[in-house]
């Protein structure tokens, strides 16, 4: 089985950005955060939220296959891999997602970076983030406009939960590691 410390290697091996690195970082922590609520292996499910852009910044127009065909080869669980297939459709892959841990990894992706840029706008970043404000932010297309909204829809239709529980699940989740992701009230006062 491949640890987190692997795959925190691989990670750095691959990513240079510190942008890209904290969005994986934080859709580890969503995905972490549901696998905890679902009962599932949080350590698993770890791996695809922290390596699903892998190849991102290397091979942005291959991306996800050429960071799906290395983790294959490295000998990555299927569904990890599968997940991480999923989380692009149906742009750039027809691997539709299916599993649970498919649709938690799609469903956190985009609105982790939605959360995110809801957080640097605020004086008290994620401390006080409701879903309220993060609805407004989805709707305000001018605001992140890298967020795809589509996705996050989608997204949302996938997980099958109402959408102010899924915004908060992902808050909550974001919450557990923001010290490490510098979203919080304290982290912002300091720059
Ligand atoms: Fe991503």
């Amino acid at each position: 089985m491949h640890t987190r410390t692997d795959a925190v290697r691989l990670l750095e091996e691959w990513v240079a950005s510190a942008a890209l690195r904290k969005h994986m970082y934080a859709v580890e922590a969503a995905v972490r955060h549901y696998a905890r609520l679902m009962d599932e292996d949080e350590e698993l499910w770890g791996l695809a939220g922290l390596l699903h852009d892998l190849d991102w910044e290397r091979h942005p127009d291959d991306h996800p296959h050429i960071g799906v065909a290395r983790l294959r080869e490295l000998g990555y669980p299927e569904e990890v891999v599968h997940a991480i297939e999923a989380h692009a459709w149906p742009d750039r892959t027809d691997v539709v997602p299916e599993s649970k841990l498919d649709r938690v990894l799609y469903a956190c992706d985009e609105l982790s970076g939605l959360v995110y840029a809801c957080c640097l706008v605020r004086p008290n970043g994620i401390d006080d983030l409701k879903p309220k404000s993060v609805v407004k932010k989805l709707k305000d297309k001018a605001f992140a406009r890298g967020v795809h909204r589509d996705a996050v829809l989608r997204g949302i239709e996938l997980i099958g939960l109402p959408r102010a529980v899924h915004i908060q699940n992902v808050i909550d989740g974001l919450r557990a590691v923001g010290e490490a992701l510098g979203v919080r009230g304290v982290d912002r006062a300091a720059r």
